[in-house]
């Protein structure tokens, strides 16, 4: 992708705004300032992907008082990973973290690579989270595009091919703008940028420090930049999942380690999108819950009709599971999904007394 010289007028006007206007976050350096704590940053990329900074500073807090640093946290369990992600979705990330963390104890000293190359060859770590390190936590120059700076960029220039043919040019465009100095700080104050100012819809153009510099805001309408591609719809499935409970405790299991939700506990349940009518995990007086849990993943939306019943003292689930106490079910670390289906068991038993 060929596009014309370095700029660098539209970093420096961010730049100088940022300096007054960064967020606080708490793995961030102040602007300006001496490169950040890999491991936090790597930490605080990781759970951004995907996420909002609201929901993630709770786990960020949790994290880090628990592992505070890549020694710590390489020597996890995995479960207790898990559970600690629970909540925060996309279930690979937790399992990434953890390769990656005990590569980097392993074969690195316990040091992260301070190169987006070396970076990039840790397991788990894709193209942007090697920019934004290389970038954030060692001051290299690194091209860090997020869904926030592809909005900016293709605003900035009025880019209007459709995503996700724009990409390479949004890329190039953002590769000419990118200071050689502090460019972490740019990085992050394009994301500020996109998450305060350039949102997706009615950007605050008034007080945009590159109102000057953007041809999406001389044509009047930059919230139609980026032009989308058509989406096609989600595809809808639908799944069973079963409570059963004995003396005070409920049978969960561990889904397998690659896959949706993959090495989480949650509650036993049926193929999505297979058989309507499948068989229960064990015989029982099986109560319905009148409405499915609703949720929506990534590639497609679910509605799990969720049933319950008590078993006597001696019944047994076929699959390897284990016994966990009903009044501790918040310490289960089970994914939205399933912790959503124990709330609507409570519900409806509360319903049914
Ligand atoms: N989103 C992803 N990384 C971020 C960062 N470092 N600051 C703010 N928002 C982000």
């Amino acid at each position: 992708m060929r596009v014309e010289g370095r700029d660098t007028k539209i970093a420096s006007d961010l730049l100088v705004y940022y300096d007054v206007h960064a967020r606080r976050l708490p793995w961030r350096a102040l602007p300006g300032a001496n490169a950040a704590d890999p491991y936090c940053v790597w930490l605080s990329e990781v759970m951004l992907q995907q996420t909002t900074v609201a929901a993630v500073g709770p786990y960020y807090a949790k994290f880090t008082a628990r592992w505070p640093t890549v020694a710590d946290l390489a020597a996890a369990d995995d479960v207790d990973l898990m559970a600690a992600w629970a909540g925060l979705g996309y279930y690979a990330r937790a399992r990434n973290l953890l390769a990656c963390a005990r590569a980097v104890v392993r074969d690195h000293d316990g040091r992260f690579p301070d190169t987006e190359d070396g970076l990039r060859a840790l397991p788990g770590v894709g193209a942007y989270t090697a920019a934004a390190v290389a970038a954030i936590a060692f001051g290299r120059r690194a091209v860090v595009v997020d869904a926030n700076v592809e909005r900016v960029v293709a605003r900035l220039f009025a880019i209007d091919t459709p995503l996700p043919a724009a990409r390479p040019r949004i890329r190039a465009e953002a590769d000419r703008i990118t200071p050689d100095a502090r460019a972490g700080d740019f990085a992050q104050a394009m994301m500020d940028l996109g998450a305060t100012i350039c949102t997706p819809r009615n950007p605050a153009c008034g007080i945009c420090p590159l109102r000057q510099d953007c041809a999406g805001f001389a044509t009047a309408d930059p919230a139609a930049f980026p032009v989308k591609a058509v989406k096609k719809a989600r595809p809808h499935r639908l799944g069973h999942g079963w409570w059963i409970e004995r003396e005070g405790q409920v049978w969960l299991v561990r889904r397998p380690g690659k896959g949706l939700l993959g090495g989480m506990r949650a509650l036993p349940s049926s193929d999505w999108g297979a058989a309507p009518d499948p068989t229960p995990p064990v015989s029982a007086a099986w109560i319905t819950i009148d409405q499915p849990v609703a949720h929506v993943f990534t590639h497609f939306s679910l509605a799990l009709s969720v049933h319950h019943a008590h078993v006597g003292r001696d019944a047994m689930p076929m699959d390897e599971g284990e016994w966990w106490p009903v009044d501790r079910i918040d310490e289960a670390g089970l994914p939205t999904l399933f912790a959503r289906a124990a709330d609507a068991v409570r519900k409806d038993r509360d319903a049914r007394n």
